[in-house]
């Protein structure tokens, strides 16, 4: 075992979090985990984690389950193509490996909504095979104690932190060194302020002898942010209202949300009434405006949402209105439906 390795693995068994999904061997629970984990924090998967883990106590149980069901779970999570690979794939689990999960590292890349770091977290966790975890926390680390400066987007950069985590990997122990690189990048070698003066590797860290640890990892592009304009129509008629299940290739799919109108850029409250997209939605004398929200800001990864809410009183039963996609239900109702976490939080006054 190389020193690095025997470090994070020692600096592991004294400091690691305990946390549910490392005291299985059960190559779903922990893929379940990994795919909840790919893009959240541990403190707020948990309970996600913890609610699929009751609700579908095996792979069966989730490949049986309705998908509106599982996507009400997911609600709030975000990233929501998440959830439905993973319907999708414990499908495909239950009929090709009939409920087995594949073990070999090639079957578990091969699943939909597994990339290579999840494969090789799901085929050492559960199998003990060799193959190196490498995530965002095991770039910060390498690019540090190695002093690489190579940009962690690059291609190159994704080949030369690969390659080396492999070199590093205890390959007799490839679970506890994985579980130990990961662990380490989260909470020692943070991305600021980093614990480096009580760090088992300080002695070994090129960033720490250089004073390199505040620029290490580089990163190369920023992420361009897009600024979008919503405005959601909430429509009433004799307490129903009007809900749509987004379609197609944009952010939210599955999910339901309100009759929306977006427009290219902000409007005022005027020039909203006056745009021909809200004069051909409804006409003039069917319906009063009960009030306009303030407007939500909501952020995503690539996106910036700007939201509006108009609540409209109708005089007209709202089937006469809206377009096919969309289904009229009871106001009340409207906590049955997943929904982003906007909709979630114009529902809740926030
Ligand atoms: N982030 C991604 N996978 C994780 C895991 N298994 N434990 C803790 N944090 C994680």
């Amino acid at each position: 075992m190389n020193l690095f390795s025997k470090k994070i693995i020692s600096w592991f068994h004294t400091n690691k979090r305990d946390l549910p999904w490392r005291n299985t061997k059960d190559a779903y629970l922990i893929w379940l985990s990994e795919i909840i984990l790919q893009q959240t924090r541990v403190d707020q998967g948990m309970s996600y984690y913890l609610k699929f883990a009751k609700t579908f106590p095996t792979v069966k149980h989730l490949a049986k389950a309705d998908n509106d069901e599982v996507m009400k779970l997911w609600q709030g999570l975000g990233y929501y193509s998440r959830a439905r690979n993973l319907h999708t794939t414990s499908k495909i689990i239950s009929q090709k490996y009939k409920g087995k999960f594949p073990s070999e590292y090639s079957e578990i890349l091969a699943l939909k909504g597994v990339g290579e770091y999840t494969a090789a977290a799901i085929a050492s966790f559960a199998f003990d095979k060799p193959h190196a975890v490498v995530d965002g926390n095991v770039f910060r680390l390498l690019s540090r104690v190695f002093g690489i400066e190579t940009p962690i987007d690059s291609s190159q950069g994704k080949k030369e932190f690969t390659s080396l985590a492999n070199e590093l990997l205890d390959k007799k122990n490839a679970a506890a060194h994985n579980q130990a690189i990961m662990e380490f990048g989260a909470m020692q070698c943070k991305p600021v302020s980093p614990y480096c003066g009580v760090c088992p590797l300080n002695t070994m860290c090129v960033a720490y002898e250089k004073k390199l640890v505040s620029v290490l990892p580089v990163k190369e592009k920023k992420t361009k942010v897009r600024n979008r304009y919503f405005n959601y129509v909430v429509l009433n008629y004799k307490g129903t209202t009007a809900i749509n299940k987004r379609t197609g290739k944009d952010i939210w799919t599955n999910l339901y949300d309100f009759p929306l109108i977006e427009t290219k850029k902000e409007f005022s409250e005027e020039e909203f009434l006056g745009s021909k997209e809200w004069k051909s939605f409804i006409e003039k004398n069917k319906y009063s405006i009960k009030s306009v929200s303030k407007v939500y800001k909501h952020i995503l990864s690539h996106q910036k949402i700007y939201a509006r809410f108009w609540e409209i009183v109708c005089t007209i039963p709202l089937e006469k209105i809206i377009g096919d996609t969309a289904i009229v239900i009871k106001q009340k109702d409207i906590h049955q439906y997943a929904v982003p976490r906007l909709i979630e939080n114009y529902l809740e006054g926030k």
